[in-house]
Protein backbone atom coordinates (compact mmCIF):
# COMPACT_ATOMS: atom_id res chain seq x y z
CA UNK A 1 0.00 0.00 0.00
CA UNK A 2 1.08 3.45 -1.30
CA UNK A 3 1.71 5.65 2.12
CA UNK A 4 1.44 8.72 -0.18
CA UNK A 5 -0.69 10.90 1.48
CA UNK A 6 -3.37 13.21 -0.92
CA UNK A 7 -3.86 17.00 -0.15
CA UNK A 8 -7.21 18.43 -2.27
CA UNK A 9 -6.84 22.04 -3.98
CA UNK A 10 -9.49 24.07 -5.04
CA UNK A 11 -9.27 26.39 -7.23
CA UNK A 12 -6.61 24.30 -9.23
CA UNK A 13 -7.30 25.67 -12.55
CA UNK A 14 -6.23 29.10 -11.37
CA UNK A 15 -3.60 31.10 -10.37
CA UNK A 16 -3.29 30.16 -6.75
CA UNK A 17 -4.24 26.79 -6.35
CA UNK A 18 -3.19 25.93 -9.71
CA UNK A 19 0.71 26.98 -8.15
CA UNK A 20 -0.04 25.03 -4.92
CA UNK A 21 -0.93 21.70 -7.15
CA UNK A 22 2.37 21.90 -8.55
CA UNK A 23 4.68 22.32 -5.66
CA UNK A 24 2.82 19.55 -3.72
CA UNK A 25 3.61 17.31 -6.31
CA UNK A 26 6.80 18.44 -7.00
CA UNK A 27 7.14 17.98 -2.89
CA UNK A 28 5.91 13.98 -3.60
CA UNK A 29 2.30 14.65 -2.60
CA UNK A 30 -0.80 12.99 -4.24
CA UNK A 31 -3.05 15.77 -5.42
CA UNK A 32 -6.71 16.04 -6.11
CA UNK A 33 -8.12 18.58 -7.57
CA UNK A 34 -11.80 19.57 -7.37
CA UNK A 35 -12.88 21.41 -10.95
CA UNK A 36 -15.88 22.17 -12.43
CA UNK A 37 -15.28 20.76 -15.54
CA UNK A 38 -12.50 18.09 -16.03
CA UNK A 39 -12.39 17.88 -19.80
CA UNK A 40 -11.11 21.45 -19.85
CA UNK A 41 -8.11 22.55 -21.10
CA UNK A 42 -6.49 23.52 -18.15
CA UNK A 43 -8.23 20.37 -15.88
CA UNK A 44 -6.53 18.13 -18.95
CA UNK A 45 -2.87 19.93 -18.25
CA UNK A 46 -3.39 19.04 -14.42
CA UNK A 47 -4.14 15.42 -15.03
CA UNK A 48 -0.83 15.08 -17.63
CA UNK A 49 1.12 16.82 -14.77
CA UNK A 50 -0.19 13.45 -12.58
CA UNK A 51 -3.19 15.04 -10.44
CA UNK A 52 -6.09 13.45 -10.18
CA UNK A 53 -8.95 15.70 -11.13
CA UNK A 54 -12.56 15.26 -9.91
CA UNK A 55 -15.28 16.81 -10.54
CA UNK A 56 -17.22 19.67 -8.01
CA UNK A 57 -18.33 22.56 -7.58
CA UNK A 58 -17.79 25.11 -4.27
CA UNK A 59 -21.70 25.70 -4.42
CA UNK A 60 -22.28 21.99 -3.68
CA UNK A 61 -21.68 20.54 -0.59
CA UNK A 62 -21.51 16.64 -1.62
CA UNK A 63 -19.30 17.05 -4.52
CA UNK A 64 -16.84 18.54 -1.87
CA UNK A 65 -17.36 15.58 0.81
CA UNK A 66 -17.07 12.89 -1.85
CA UNK A 67 -13.61 14.83 -3.09
CA UNK A 68 -12.35 15.20 0.75
CA UNK A 69 -12.90 11.58 1.88
CA UNK A 70 -9.60 10.06 2.43
CA UNK A 71 -7.48 12.88 2.25
CA UNK A 72 -4.74 14.19 4.31
CA UNK A 73 -5.38 18.01 3.85
CA UNK A 74 -7.35 20.24 2.00
CA UNK A 75 -6.04 23.86 0.57
CA UNK A 76 -8.58 26.18 0.33
CA UNK A 77 -9.37 28.93 -1.96
CA UNK A 78 -12.31 31.02 -3.46
CA UNK A 79 -12.85 32.70 -6.50
CA UNK A 80 -13.13 36.76 -5.92
CA UNK A 81 -15.88 38.11 -5.44
CA UNK A 82 -14.63 41.93 -5.92
CA UNK A 83 -13.11 40.89 -9.78
CA UNK A 84 -15.55 42.45 -12.61
CA UNK A 85 -17.69 39.18 -14.28
CA UNK A 86 -16.79 36.73 -11.65
CA UNK A 87 -19.79 36.00 -11.17
CA UNK A 88 -19.51 35.59 -7.52
CA UNK A 89 -21.71 37.44 -5.15
CA UNK A 90 -19.24 38.27 -1.84
CA UNK A 91 -22.01 36.15 -0.02
CA UNK A 92 -21.51 33.06 -2.37
CA UNK A 93 -17.34 33.78 -0.75
CA UNK A 94 -18.46 33.38 2.28
CA UNK A 95 -20.54 30.65 1.87
CA UNK A 96 -17.88 28.78 -0.36
CA UNK A 97 -14.98 29.26 2.11
CA UNK A 98 -17.27 28.41 5.30
CA UNK A 99 -18.50 25.39 3.15
CA UNK A 100 -14.93 23.98 2.38
CA UNK A 101 -13.92 24.47 5.99
CA UNK A 102 -17.27 22.65 7.81
CA UNK A 103 -16.58 19.96 4.88
CA UNK A 104 -12.86 19.29 5.88
CA UNK A 105 -13.51 19.25 9.65
CA UNK A 106 -16.37 17.16 9.41
CA UNK A 107 -14.57 14.61 6.78
CA UNK A 108 -11.40 14.74 9.59
CA UNK A 109 -9.01 16.33 7.26
CA UNK A 110 -6.09 16.78 9.51
CA UNK A 111 -4.68 19.91 7.97
CA UNK A 112 -6.34 22.72 6.26
CA UNK A 113 -4.70 25.32 4.61
CA UNK A 114 -7.09 28.43 3.70
CA UNK A 115 -5.36 31.51 1.47
CA UNK A 116 -6.78 34.84 2.79
CA UNK A 117 -5.79 37.82 1.81
CA UNK A 118 -3.64 40.66 3.34
CA UNK A 119 -6.25 43.01 4.12
CA UNK A 120 -7.57 40.70 6.18
CA UNK A 121 -7.49 40.59 9.82
CA UNK A 122 -9.45 44.66 10.56
CA UNK A 123 -12.59 45.81 8.73
CA UNK A 124 -11.63 47.53 5.95
CA UNK A 125 -15.34 48.58 4.60
CA UNK A 126 -14.52 47.01 1.08
CA UNK A 127 -16.76 44.22 1.35
CA UNK A 128 -15.23 41.84 -1.65
CA UNK A 129 -11.95 42.49 1.18
CA UNK A 130 -13.98 42.20 4.10
CA UNK A 131 -15.38 38.10 3.26
CA UNK A 132 -12.02 36.77 3.97
CA UNK A 133 -12.16 38.05 7.95
CA UNK A 134 -15.77 36.59 7.97
CA UNK A 135 -14.00 32.98 6.47
CA UNK A 136 -11.02 33.52 8.53
CA UNK A 137 -13.03 33.72 11.09
CA UNK A 138 -15.17 30.26 11.04
CA UNK A 139 -11.58 28.85 10.43
CA UNK A 140 -10.94 29.55 13.83
CA UNK A 141 -13.67 28.38 14.89
CA UNK A 142 -13.68 24.71 14.08
CA UNK A 143 -12.17 21.68 15.30
CA UNK A 144 -9.78 21.51 12.31
CA UNK A 145 -5.95 22.05 12.41
CA UNK A 146 -5.55 25.06 10.23
CA UNK A 147 -3.38 27.66 8.31
CA UNK A 148 -3.94 30.66 7.17
CA UNK A 149 -2.03 32.59 4.64
CA UNK A 150 -2.76 35.94 3.75
CA UNK A 151 -1.01 36.76 0.78
CA UNK A 152 0.54 40.32 -0.33
CA UNK A 153 -0.99 41.68 -4.07
CA UNK A 154 0.44 38.99 -6.75
CA UNK A 155 3.23 40.54 -9.06
CA UNK A 156 1.05 39.22 -11.78
CA UNK A 157 -1.53 42.26 -11.37
CA UNK A 158 1.22 44.54 -12.17
CA UNK A 159 1.53 43.41 -15.72
CA UNK A 160 -2.56 43.32 -16.63
CA UNK A 161 -2.39 43.52 -20.04
CA UNK A 162 -3.56 46.54 -21.13
CA UNK A 163 -3.44 48.82 -18.40
CA UNK A 164 -0.76 50.83 -20.54
CA UNK A 165 2.74 49.20 -20.46
CA UNK A 166 2.84 49.29 -24.08
CA UNK A 167 2.49 52.68 -23.83
CA UNK A 168 5.32 52.73 -21.36
CA UNK A 169 3.79 53.86 -18.70
CA UNK A 170 2.52 51.77 -15.64
CA UNK A 171 -0.34 53.11 -13.18
CA UNK A 172 -0.70 51.29 -9.45
CA UNK A 173 -2.24 52.07 -6.63
CA UNK A 174 0.83 53.35 -4.50
CA UNK A 175 2.48 56.75 -4.57
CA UNK A 176 5.30 57.01 -6.59
CA UNK A 177 7.29 57.10 -3.08
CA UNK A 178 5.28 54.53 -1.19
CA UNK A 179 6.10 51.37 -0.59
CA UNK A 180 4.07 48.41 -0.93
CA UNK A 181 4.37 44.62 -0.53
CA UNK A 182 4.21 42.02 -3.49
CA UNK A 183 3.92 37.98 -4.15
CA UNK A 184 5.07 35.71 -7.34
CA UNK A 185 2.12 33.57 -7.38
CA UNK A 186 4.60 30.53 -7.75
CA UNK A 187 6.03 31.34 -3.82
CA UNK A 188 2.01 31.32 -2.79
CA UNK A 189 2.55 27.37 -3.97
CA UNK A 190 5.76 26.77 -2.85
CA UNK A 191 4.87 28.38 0.84
CA UNK A 192 1.29 26.24 0.90
CA UNK A 193 3.48 23.00 -0.18
CA UNK A 194 6.46 23.52 3.45
CA UNK A 195 3.24 24.44 5.16
CA UNK A 196 1.75 21.06 4.37
CA UNK A 197 5.30 19.60 4.57
CA UNK A 198 5.79 21.00 8.43
CA UNK A 199 2.43 20.64 10.00
CA UNK A 200 4.14 21.11 13.46
CA UNK A 201 5.57 24.90 12.66
CA UNK A 202 2.54 26.14 11.08
CA UNK A 203 -0.64 24.61 12.67
CA UNK A 204 -2.64 27.29 14.05
CA UNK A 205 -0.65 29.97 12.63
CA UNK A 206 -2.06 33.01 10.48
CA UNK A 207 0.99 34.55 8.41
CA UNK A 208 1.05 37.44 5.82
CA UNK A 209 3.42 36.43 2.97
CA UNK A 210 5.35 38.69 0.80
CA UNK A 211 7.95 38.47 -1.85
CA UNK A 212 9.04 41.53 -1.72
CA UNK A 213 8.53 45.09 -0.74
CA UNK A 214 8.76 47.79 -3.57
CA UNK A 215 7.54 51.59 -4.65
CA UNK A 216 6.17 53.11 -7.52
CA UNK A 217 9.61 54.20 -8.80
CA UNK A 218 11.16 50.76 -7.93
CA UNK A 219 8.89 49.30 -9.90
CA UNK A 220 9.56 51.37 -12.65
CA UNK A 221 13.46 50.95 -12.48
CA UNK A 222 12.81 47.08 -12.59
CA UNK A 223 10.19 47.60 -15.16
CA UNK A 224 12.45 50.08 -17.30
CA UNK A 225 15.74 47.75 -17.20
CA UNK A 226 13.35 44.27 -17.84
CA UNK A 227 11.64 45.82 -20.83
CA UNK A 228 14.81 47.58 -22.15
CA UNK A 229 12.86 50.61 -22.66
CA UNK A 230 11.47 53.34 -20.29
CA UNK A 231 8.81 52.86 -17.97
CA UNK A 232 7.47 55.64 -15.64
CA UNK A 233 5.48 55.24 -13.24
CA UNK A 234 2.47 57.24 -11.32
CA UNK A 235 -0.54 56.40 -8.94
CA UNK A 236 -3.71 56.23 -10.36
CA UNK A 237 -5.52 59.24 -11.24
CA UNK A 238 -6.61 61.17 -8.35
CA UNK A 239 -10.52 61.96 -10.49
CA UNK A 240 -10.11 58.03 -10.67
CA UNK A 241 -10.08 57.15 -7.55
CA UNK A 242 -12.75 59.87 -6.35
CA UNK A 243 -15.01 59.17 -8.90
CA UNK A 244 -14.24 55.34 -8.20
CA UNK A 245 -15.47 54.77 -4.71
CA UNK A 246 -14.29 51.26 -4.29
CA UNK A 247 -10.77 51.97 -5.55
CA UNK A 248 -10.61 54.77 -3.83
CA UNK A 249 -10.95 53.09 -0.84
CA UNK A 250 -8.63 50.41 -1.77
CA UNK A 251 -6.00 52.97 -2.28
CA UNK A 252 -6.76 54.58 1.24
CA UNK A 253 -5.92 51.15 2.29
CA UNK A 254 -2.66 51.16 0.65
CA UNK A 255 -2.03 54.65 2.58
CA UNK A 256 -2.91 53.77 5.81
CA UNK A 257 -0.85 50.15 5.58
CA UNK A 258 -3.18 48.04 5.21
CA UNK A 259 -3.14 47.04 1.76
CA UNK A 260 0.63 47.76 1.40
CA UNK A 261 1.18 45.37 3.61
CA UNK A 262 3.78 44.73 6.77
CA UNK A 263 5.07 41.35 6.50
CA UNK A 264 8.86 40.46 7.49
CA UNK A 265 10.55 40.25 4.48
CA UNK A 266 13.99 38.79 6.20
CA UNK A 267 11.87 36.63 8.84
CA UNK A 268 9.78 35.09 5.17
CA UNK A 269 13.43 34.57 3.49
CA UNK A 270 14.51 32.63 6.21
CA UNK A 271 11.88 30.29 6.16
CA UNK A 272 11.45 30.70 2.38
CA UNK A 273 14.47 30.92 0.44
CA UNK A 274 12.89 30.12 -2.29
CA UNK A 275 10.70 33.74 -2.65
CA UNK A 276 11.25 35.73 -5.53
CA UNK A 277 12.15 39.78 -5.79
CA UNK A 278 9.94 40.86 -8.35
CA UNK A 279 13.81 41.38 -10.64
CA UNK A 280 13.68 37.64 -10.16
CA UNK A 281 10.40 37.39 -11.17
CA UNK A 282 10.51 39.45 -13.90
CA UNK A 283 13.30 37.63 -15.25
CA UNK A 284 12.13 34.52 -14.59
CA UNK A 285 8.15 33.16 -14.44
CA UNK A 286 6.84 36.72 -14.97
CA UNK A 287 9.00 37.13 -18.10
CA UNK A 288 6.28 36.24 -20.43
CA UNK A 289 3.54 38.07 -18.84
CA UNK A 290 5.84 41.29 -19.21
CA UNK A 291 6.22 40.71 -23.09
CA UNK A 292 2.41 40.48 -23.21
CA UNK A 293 1.75 43.35 -21.26
CA UNK A 294 4.29 45.13 -23.30
CA UNK A 295 2.47 44.54 -26.94
CA UNK A 296 -0.65 44.63 -25.49
CA UNK A 297 -2.88 47.66 -26.31
CA UNK A 298 -3.60 49.73 -23.49
CA UNK A 299 -7.07 49.48 -22.85
CA UNK A 300 -7.86 51.54 -19.67
CA UNK A 301 -8.16 48.76 -17.26
CA UNK A 302 -7.27 50.21 -13.84
CA UNK A 303 -6.62 47.27 -11.52
CA UNK A 304 -8.58 46.65 -8.76
N1 LIG B 1 -4.86 39.30 -7.02
C1 LIG B 1 -4.27 39.55 -5.86
O1 LIG B 1 -3.33 40.36 -5.79
C2 LIG B 1 -4.76 38.83 -4.61
C3 LIG B 1 -4.02 38.96 -3.43
C4 LIG B 1 -4.42 38.25 -2.29
C5 LIG B 1 -5.56 37.44 -2.35
N2 LIG B 1 -6.27 37.35 -3.51
C6 LIG B 1 -7.46 36.47 -3.53
O2 LIG B 1 -7.19 35.36 -4.36
C7 LIG B 1 -8.44 34.72 -4.67
C8 LIG B 1 -8.43 34.30 -6.11
O3 LIG B 1 -7.37 33.39 -6.31
P1 LIG B 1 -6.79 33.14 -7.76
O4 LIG B 1 -6.29 34.44 -8.33
O5 LIG B 1 -5.90 31.99 -7.68
O6 LIG B 1 -8.13 32.77 -8.54
P2 LIG B 1 -8.34 32.54 -10.10
O7 LIG B 1 -7.03 32.43 -10.81
O8 LIG B 1 -9.32 33.56 -10.57
O9 LIG B 1 -9.01 31.11 -10.12
C9 LIG B 1 -10.25 30.88 -9.53
C10 LIG B 1 -10.40 29.39 -9.41
O10 LIG B 1 -11.62 29.10 -8.72
C11 LIG B 1 -12.32 28.13 -9.48
N3 LIG B 1 -13.76 28.29 -9.25
C12 LIG B 1 -14.51 29.37 -9.52
N4 LIG B 1 -15.79 29.14 -9.17
C13 LIG B 1 -15.82 27.87 -8.68
C14 LIG B 1 -16.86 27.04 -8.18
N5 LIG B 1 -18.12 27.47 -8.09
N6 LIG B 1 -16.53 25.79 -7.77
C15 LIG B 1 -15.26 25.32 -7.87
N7 LIG B 1 -14.24 26.07 -8.34
C16 LIG B 1 -14.52 27.33 -8.74
C17 LIG B 1 -11.93 28.41 -10.92
O11 LIG B 1 -12.23 27.27 -11.69
P3 LIG B 1 -12.72 27.33 -13.23
O12 LIG B 1 -11.48 27.02 -14.03
O13 LIG B 1 -13.75 26.29 -13.31
O14 LIG B 1 -13.24 28.71 -13.50
C18 LIG B 1 -10.46 28.68 -10.75
O15 LIG B 1 -9.75 27.47 -10.64
C19 LIG B 1 -9.52 35.74 -4.36
O16 LIG B 1 -10.22 35.32 -3.22
C20 LIG B 1 -8.73 37.02 -4.13
O17 LIG B 1 -9.41 37.90 -3.27
C21 LIG B 1 -5.88 38.00 -4.64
Amino acid sequence: MSDVRTVVVLGATGQQGGSVAAALRADGWAVRAVVRDPSGHRARSLSAAGVETVRGDLGDPRSLRTAFSGAHGVFSVQPNSGQAGSGVTDEDEVRFGTAVADIAERCGVAHLVYSSAVTAGSTTGVDHLDTKNRVEAHVRSLDVVGTIIRPATFMELLLTPGTGLDRGHLSFLMRPDQTMRFIAVRDIGRIVAAVFGSPGRYAGRTMEIAGDALTGRALAEHLTRAAGRPISYSRLPTALLSQDEVLGKVAALVDDGRLAGSANLDVLRAAFPFLLRFERWLAGPGAGLLDEALRSPDAGLAPR
